[in-house]
């Protein structure tokens, strides 16, 4: 496989290769977002970071390994703070695929919900994303969680995976409301991860502090957090 340093320059500064044919995207971990690059706005590559040039200015984007993590263990952090992953599976937050598809490993059956169709043409494009559309063990949903989830039966699901945007961009997905409807289509007996962020970082604490005290004023009855996966889970 070529690396992905290799294969920017190659787009960029080949002249056989046209940019316009390839589509590049970033995950910004502040925001929990993918993010479009434009090709013109690539200087160069410097080390394991991709230089971009932005209203003048030089921007930073790490090509791989963050504060000592990477997709893959992130996800299966996520996943090992509800195992065993058994039953149904609700996954509030598609994205890649990453979390659906880890899931749908031991579970009988994943229902994943994106809001954002752009977000699935790029998981269309992801060698890694591609057992979201051939698994037959899940289901994809285009919709908004919030109005989704809360049309959903009862005591649907075993297990939630709630990995939502961060909370400055996504309010409402961590919001008692949202969470009374979590609570109300998990089993009784029925666990939900939900992923806040770094829960040393000050804004990471206090949206940790709230999220507890909300998810309990729904029902869970225990609220544990799991600093490795960056959320906490709740029981009911
Ligand atoms: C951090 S990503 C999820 C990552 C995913 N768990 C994975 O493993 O690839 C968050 C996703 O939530 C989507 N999203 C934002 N608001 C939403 C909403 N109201 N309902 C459903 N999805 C939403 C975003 O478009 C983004 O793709």
């Amino acid at each position: 496989m070529i690396p992905v340093k290799d294969l920017i320059n190659k787009i960029k500064f080949d002249t056989r290769e046209k940019a316009e044919d390839y589509v590049l995207f970033y995950l910004d971990r502040v925001e929990n977002k993918l993010k479009p690059i434009k090709f013109r706005e690539i200087k160069r590559t410097e080390g394991n970071f991709l230089v971009l040039e932005r209203d003048s200015e030089e921007v930073e984007i790490p090509m791989h390994r963050i504060k000592g993590t990477d997709p893959l263990r992130d996800t299966q952090e996520k996943i090992t703070a509800i195992k065993p992953v058994v039953g149904m599976v609700l996954d509030t937050a598609t994205g890649l695929g990453y979390t659906a598809i880890r899931a749908a490993e031991t579970a009988e059956h994943v229902v994943t919900i994106e809001l954002d169709p752009v977000a699935l043409e790029v998981a269309q494009h992801n060698p890694w994303s591609q057992g979201l559309f051939d698994n037959p063990k899940i289901t994809q949903i285009i919709d908004d969680s919030f109005d989704r989830v809360a049309e959903m039966k009862s005591e649907r699901f075993d297990r939630i995976i709630h990995d939502p945007p961060a909370f400055s961009l996504a309010g409402d997905l961590y919001s008692g409301a949202f969470y009374l409807q979590l609570y109300r289509v998990l089993r009784p007996g029925g666990r939900l991860f939900h992923y806040i962020g770094d829960p040393k970082s000050k804004s990471g604490r206090n949206i940790t502090a709230g999220v507890v005290a909300r998810l309990q004023a729904a029902g869970f009855k225990t609220v544990k957090r799991v600093p490795r996966a960056f959320g906490v889970v709740g029981y009911k």
